[in-house]
């Protein structure tokens, strides 16, 4: 079957039912998006799919509606998507491991609602789970993220 990622199609031979986040990780070897609880619960997993914040473990590959992003293919180290620097500049990871889902939830977010309220952001992100902890530093990050944006 076909499908799209950061741009690139991509011809996989795979069982319809499989993830579209083990296609994402094992065939592909995208990486970044991780595996957490596997039953839609953590966020970890998050892609966007036509821009919107989904979890890839809860999609089989056969079901695929649309182009996949990662955060592999959200910026670079060279342009950084305004979200990613945002969260460079806060230092906001930890281990780090929620975080790629953490990022594309929030990008999702500002590219929806370009000025989010505290209301608007908490309800994006509520169930995005970080063991570490690192909730007041995404918030910090998702507003710097916001202006930067208004700002241009
Ligand atoms: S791994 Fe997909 S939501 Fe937790
Ligand atoms: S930074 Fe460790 S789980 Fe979020």
């Amino acid at each position: 079957m076909k499908l799209t990622v950061n741009g690139t199609e991509h011809e996989v031979d795979i069982a319809p039912a499989t993830p579209l986040l083990w296609v994402l990780r094992d065939v592909l070897g995208l990486t970044g998006a991780k595996y957490g609880c596997g039953i839609g619960q953590c966020g970890a997993c998050t892609v966007h799919v036509d821009g919107v914040a989904e979890r890839s473990c809860q999609i089989p590959v056969g079901d695929l509606w649309g182009a996949v992003t990662t955060i592999e293919g959200l910026g670079t180290p060279d342009a950084p998507h305004p979200v990613q620097a945002a969260w460079i500049e806060h230092q906001v990871a930890q281990c780090g491991y929620c975080q790629s889902g953490q990022i594309m939830t929030a990008a999702a977010l500002l590219a929806e609602v370009p000025e989010p309220d505290e209301a608007a952001i908490a309800d994006a992100l509520w169930n995005n789970l970080c063991r570490c902890g690192t909730y007041p530093r995404i918030k910090t990050a998702v507003r710097s993220a916001a202006q930067k944006l208004k700002e241009g």
